[in-house]
């Protein structure tokens, strides 16, 4: 058995994929306890959702401080005095400073609704559907200085269909997030995961198999 892994989980928004998380560690699927969520947003649904499954959750909003870092300065203080190990953004729409970085070097990972690094940023759905791409997907990736660039962990691909819009897009997209999250957060919890400049190994994983997707598709003659 992998001893559990401390973990601070912050938020934006819906908090669907907080909800992943809690829902895998309940059926003892991840081996990781929710020391603490935070919000940067008093109106969240993530909040509701820690309240039903009786997670500690604050808000810490940076217009309460005088600057970026002394927000994150707070934010740091709260998980460190929680004894969190690894942080989790999960749909937390707000940039980190360097400090914030600092206080946990490659102990921070992000999920980004787009196969990285095609489409970083924001409205990324809306803009892989009008952009035409063929496939788009998730990625989990630890977090650096820059806006969705820190090495990658796993992806999950989905293809995009004549008739989708942002939003069915955006929900192919996030039923992939929901998996493809909690495994990574139990790698590293089990230690496996191994960092060297941009690659990122995952001690012990199978290969994956060689398949090709072709949209649309090729047709047979
Ligand atoms: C998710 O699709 C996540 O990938 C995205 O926000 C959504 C949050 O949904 N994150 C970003 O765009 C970060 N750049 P949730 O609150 O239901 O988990």
């Amino acid at each position: 058995m992998t001893a559990k892994i401390d973990i601070g989980v912050l938020v934006s928004g819906s908090g669907s994929n907080l909800q992943s998380i809690i829902d895998n560690i309940e059926k003892g699927r991840l081996d990781a306890r929710i020391r603490i969520v935070i919000s940067n947003n008093p109106e969240a649904y993530a909040l509701t959702r820690c309240r039903n499954h009786g997670i500690e959750a604050v808000v810490i909003r940076q217009e309460d401080h005088p600057d970026r870092e002394s927000c994150d300065r707070a934010m740091v203080e709260v998980l460190k005095g929680k004894g969190v190990e690894l942080v989790v953004m999960a749909g937390f729409m707000r940039l980190l400073s360097p400090f914030f970085l600092k206080a946990y070097p490659m102990r921070i990972m992000n999920i980004h609704p787009a196969l990285l690094p095609a489409f970083p940023g924001l409205h990324v759905q809306k803009k892989a559907v009008e952009y035409g791409a063929k496939f788009s997907g998730c990625t989990v990736h630890f977090a650096d200085e820059g806006v969705d660039t820190g090495p990658v962990i796993i992806q999950a691909v989905v293809p995009i269909l004549p008739d989708d819009t942002e939003d069915t897009l955006a929900a192919r997209i996030l039923r992939e997030e929901h998996k493809i999250y909690p495994q990574a957060i139990q790698w590293f919890a089990e230690g496996r995961i191994e960092v060297r400049g941009r690659q990122v190994r995952i001690r012990g994983v199978e290969q994956p198999k060689p398949v090709v997707l072709f949209n649309p598709p090729l047709e047979e003659r």
